[in-house]
C-alpha cells in the first residue's frame, strides 16, 4: 500500500533479540524443512506450499514482493529505532552520571535487539531501507539532540524511555501475531526488554515528579504529535504486514497513559496530555 514513501512506525525498540542467536533455532527454516519433507522435494513446490500454509493460518505471504517491499521500510525503522535507543541511553548516561552504568546496560540490550531485527531481514532476504528510516526518525532525533545539548534530562527521558519505548512496545505487540515464525520469537524476547526500559523511565520520573512536571508537560506537547505522525506515516506499510493502524494507536495510547499514571499524573492531567496528540 504505500509504496515507497510510507514510513513505518516501528521505532524504537522495535525489535530486540534478547538472547536469540540469529543462527540458531531458525523457525522459518525448520518450518520450510517440515514442509519440504512432506511435499515433492523441489524448491518451487516447497515455496508454493509455504505461501499457502501461511494463508491458511491467515498470515501474510512472507515471500511476496509486496510484503518484502513493505518490510524493507518497517524493518529499517525498527533497526534504526534500536540504534537510536542505544545512542540515547548512552547520552542519558552523560546527563545522569550516577546512573551511567545502568544506562549503558540498557543501551547494550538495544544493540542486541538491533542484531535480532537485522537477522529477521536476512531471514526473509530483505534489505532494510535505512535512508528511509533515518528520515523517519529525524524529527524526534532532532528534539532529543536539542534537549541533550541543553542538559534537559526530563525531556530526554520522556522522548526515549517513555514515548519511544511505548511506541516500540505497541508496534511489537501488534506485529507478533502476524510475524513470520523466526521474527515472532525474536520480537517476543525484545518486548520484555522494552518493558524494562519503560519502567526505568517511569521510576526516574516518578521519583522526580514535582521538579519535572512542567518540563514533562511541555515535552509531551511537542513530541506526542510527532509520534502520532510517525504512526500515520507507517500505516500503509504496516497494513501490508497485517498490522492495523487503529490497533497500533490504541495500544500505544494505552501504554503511554499507563506510564503517565505510574509516574503520578491524575486521570484529568493525563487526558489533557493525551489531547496533545490531536493538536499539533
Ligand atoms: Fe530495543
Ligand atoms: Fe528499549
Amino acid at each position: 500500500m504505500t509504496g515507497h514513501h510510507t514510513p513505518e512506525p516501528i521505532p524504537a525498540g522495535l525489535v530486540t533479540v534478547a538472547g536469540t542467536d540469529p543462527h540458531a533455532g531458525d523457525a522459518m527454516s525448520s518450518l520450510e524443512s517440515t514442509i519440504a519433507a512432506t511435499a515433492p522435494a523441489t524448491a518451487a513446490s516447497a515455496t508454493a506450499l509455504g505461501a499457502s500454509a501461511e494463508q491458511a493460518l491467515g498470515l501474510p505471504d512472507f515471500s511476496s514482493s509486496i510484503y518484502k517491499d513493505a518490510y524493507s521500510r518497517i524493518n529499517a525503522i525498527v533497526i534504526e529505532g534500536e540504534q537510536e535507543a542505544h545512542d540515547n541511553y548512552i547520552s542519558l548516561g552523560s546527563l545522569i552520571p550516577d546512573q551511567a552504568e545502568e544506562l549503558a546496560r540498557l543501551a547494550r540490550m538495544e544493540l542486541k535487539h538491533k542484531k535480532g531485527f537485522t537477522a529477521c531481514a536476512n531471514n526473509l532476504s530483505v534489505i532494510a531501507d535505512m535512508d528511509f528510516a533515518k528520515e523517519f526518525f529525524s524529527p524526534l532525533h532532532g528534539n532529543f539532540q536539542a534537549a541533550l545539548a541543553e542538559g534537559k534530562v526530563v525531556t530526554c527521558l520522556l522522548i526515549q524511555a517513555i514515548l519511544i519505548e511505548a511506541f516500540a512496545i505497541s508496534a511489537y505487540h501488534i506485529y507478533i501475531p502476524v510475524a513470520d515464525p523466526f521474527a515472532r520469537k525474536i520480537t517476543e524476547g525484545v518486548v520484555k526488554d522494552e518493558y524494562t526500559h519503560l519502567n526505568y523511565g517511569q521510576e526516574w520520573l516518578k521519583a522526580n515528579l514535582e521538579s519535572s512536571r512542567e518540563e514533562l508537560e511541555q515535552a509531551n506537547r511537542v513530541n506526542l504529535p510527532l509520534v502520532r505522525k510517525m504512526l500515520e506515516q507507517v500505516a500503509g506499510d504496516a497494513a501490508v504486514l497485517q498490522m492495523d493502524q487503529e490497533d497500533l494507536m490504541a495500544d500505544f495510547m494505552t501504554s503511554y497513559q499507563e506510564a503517565l499514571t505510574d509516574i503520578g499524573f491524575t486521570t484529568r492531567e493525563i487526558a489533557r496530555m493525551a489531547t496533545a496528540a490531536l493538536l499539533g
